[in-house]
């Protein structure tokens, strides 16, 4: 079965080939031809993920799935959420977001929040939504060195250490986004004829 991830992401490609088997024959945009820029106008991130899969399939009638994250603190009233890759502003790195975020939060007590991951899959047409969450709290300064985002500053509920600091098998297993891709992966394998 080919399906198409809607990114160009090399991380999130790497990360979601490990969890969706080798069964799925997993193209990006650039294997698609597509170099585009592919709006985000919404203020949700499901919104958003519907966006971008109804975009790609409607240009390439292809079935395809995209994701959409946000970074929700309890203390920011859920910033930066739906901004989270453009949150210091329009094409700032990783780095700049998550000053960003530890600078408002430098005398902040509550530091409880979690990553939300919506995934939009289009497939023989028809729209299907999964969802997948972590909670956990913002350290006051970065740790480790792997992954991407705000991976650093991340520390998830019953670990010692930042998603930047978990081995990546480790963080696919309980991230926001592996859970997303773990009921997206099990809604394939029971579609008649599974894959
Ligand atoms: P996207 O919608 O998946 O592109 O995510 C939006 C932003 O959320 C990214 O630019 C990252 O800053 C952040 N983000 C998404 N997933 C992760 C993750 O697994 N770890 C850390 N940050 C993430």
């Amino acid at each position: 079965m080919k399906l198409v991830f809607v990114t160009n992401n090399q991380h999130k490609l790497h990360e979601i080939r490990q969890l969706i088997g080798e069964q799925i024959e997993l193209c990006s945009l650039t294997d698609i031809g597509f170099t585009g820029e592919i709006p985000e106008t919404h203020e949700t991130i499901e919104e958003n993920a519907r966006e971008k899969a109804i975009y790609i399939y409607n240009r390439y009638h292809m079935d395809c799935f995209a994701d959409d994250t946000g970074l929700e603190i309890e203390s920011l009233d859920g910033r930066p959420g739906v901004y989270s890759s453009r949150y210091a502003g329009e094409n700032v790195s990783y780095e700049d977001n998550m000053n960003r975020v530890l600078e408002e939060m430098k005398t902040m007590t509550n530091r409880r929040s979690r990553f939300r991951t919506a995934i939009s899959l289009i497939i023989g047409g028809k729209e299907y939504l999964f969802q997948g969450e972590i909670k956990g709290e913002i350290l006051t300064e970065k740790r480790g060195s792997s992954g991407f985002g705000y991976d650093p500053v991340f520390k998830p509920d019953g670990y010692n250490k930042t998603f930047a600091e978990l081995p990546l098998e480790e963080k696919n297993r309980i991230s926001h986004r592996g859970r997303a891709i773990a009921k997206l992966a099990d809604f394939l394998k029971n579609q008649a004829g599974g894959f």
